[in-house]
């Protein structure tokens, strides 16, 4: 940007945040903040997104005894502190989902205190992904973390998460959309989910996605495959989990096979440079986490070393995510302080990245206008000062 344009931003800065000095921008954490500006989120797992205190109170209400009593106990069981492999990382959903899981009033819960959460941190617009089967207990098979059969089908979770979201909202001023995920391993569940992606398209569901281990290829399980072209078939849109522990070849497959226009992580297409020239070329949009990307042993431990600078050094398309906030302790807020720290990012950097995440992000063209447009204004740009 300009030496005008970046003043122009001082400026309006300035006002912004005087106007949201009482606002939900105002953040209460302890650490401190180093982009006070509205953000977007778009790789978020809502049921790595949960409060401690919900999980305790649900589990009151239900019965359910957990290894820990108050939120410092139960905190620590669940997080991960030190990098640990991807299997210990998986295995922590197992501490707490049998809690949420099978509950519509918990379910309902945590969409709406996730879009509160979100708020607070100033994020203006999220996408939240999540695997309807792992909290059903009915249409379900297997049924999921050893429950009981019930009468909670994935279409119904999906109908009470798009409920939570929109009161969320409502009462928190952000947008708040989803995106369902299909598991490497549960083939047989991803018809379900493109078909509930076609169901509930107008009413807050805006792609289809693929985790889990990423060993498990498509080549062998065609259930993927299948639904993912049914999904630009009806002009779903489509992201995909690749290249995190897995090799560049699952980021080919991602993007030529399934179709994917935005990948999940995506840090390994870097061992294969050719590769990554092409999807840099074609603009493609990677959805980086780096806290997590520490935690799950994914990428080296130590920051400076982080694959997230060369992305940003090649002006590549790309996000912040926190993935799961809820298993590493953490906020959107200390992934950006984590950049900023480590990584040498600036504010211009952290705008440029914005921008960029609201042109990628899953909303309908006029939508996603109205997004940038508010963007530029936080950030004092005007459209010719844009990157
Ligand atoms: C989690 O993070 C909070 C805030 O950064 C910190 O105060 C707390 O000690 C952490 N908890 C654990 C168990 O590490
Ligand atoms: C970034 O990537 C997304 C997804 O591929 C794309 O829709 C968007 O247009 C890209 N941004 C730019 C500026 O090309
Ligand atoms: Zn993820």
């Amino acid at each position: 940007m300009h030496i005008t344009g970046r003043l122009a931003a001082a400026v309006i800065g300035c006002r912004l945040l005087s106007a949201l000095s009482s606002s939900r921008l105002r953040s209460t954490m302890a650490e401190p903040v180093v982009f006070n500006k509205p953000k977007i989120e778009l790789h978020v797992h809502l049921d790595g997104a949960i409060r401690v205190q919900t999980i305790l109170d649900v589990a009151e209400r239900r019965g359910i005894t957990l290894p820990g009593k108050t939120v410092e106990e139960m905190t620590s069981v669940i997080i991960v502190k030190e990098p640990a492999t991807l299997t210990k990382f998986l295995g922590k959903f197992a501490e707490y989902m049998h809690v949420i899981a099978g509950d519509r009033e918990a379910i309902k819960r945590i969409a709406y205190e996730f879009v509160e959460d979100k708020a607070k941190e100033g994020v203006i617009y999220v996408e939240v992904r999540y695997s309807p089967h792992f909290l059903a207990n009915t249409k379900v098979d297997p049924i999921p973390w050893q429950q009981e059969e019930g009468d909670l089908s994935p279409d119904e979770v999906v109908r009470l998460v798009n409920e939570g979201l929109r009161q969320g909202e409502r009462a928190f001023n952000i947008k708040a959309r989803s995106i369902l995920c299909c598991m490497r391993h549960m083939p047989s569940w991803s018809m379900d989910i493109i078909e509930l992606c076609k169901t509930y398209r107008h009413q807050g569901v805006v792609a289809i996605d693929l985790a889990g281990d990423e060993s498990l290829n498509c080549e062998a399980f065609p259930g993927h495959r299948m639904a993912y072209e049914e999904a630009v078939r009806c002009g779903i849109h489509r992201t995909v989990h690749a290249g995190e522990v897995g090799p560049p070849s699952v980021v080919k497959e991602a993007v030529e096979v399934l179709k994917a226009e935005r990948v999940g992580h995506g840090y390994r297409t870097l061992q294969d440079q050719a590769l990554y020239k092409q999807l840099l070329a074609q603009n493609m949009h990677f959805e980086i986490c780096p806290i997590s990307s520490k935690l799950t042993g994914a990428c080296d431990p130590d920051f400076t070393k982080h694959p997230v600078i060369t992305f940003r050094n090649d002006q590549a398309n790309y996000s912040l995510n926190t993935d799961d906030p809820l298993i590493f302790n953490s906020t959107l807020n200390l992934d950006y302080n984590t950049a900023h720290k480590y990584m040498g990012f600036t504010e211009e950097e952290f705008k440029r990245l914005n921008i960029k995440s609201a042109e990628s992000c899953f909303l309908p063209e006029e939508e996603k206008r109205e997004l940038l447009q508010k963007l530029y204004k936080a950030y004092g740009m005007t459209r010719s000062t844009v990157f």
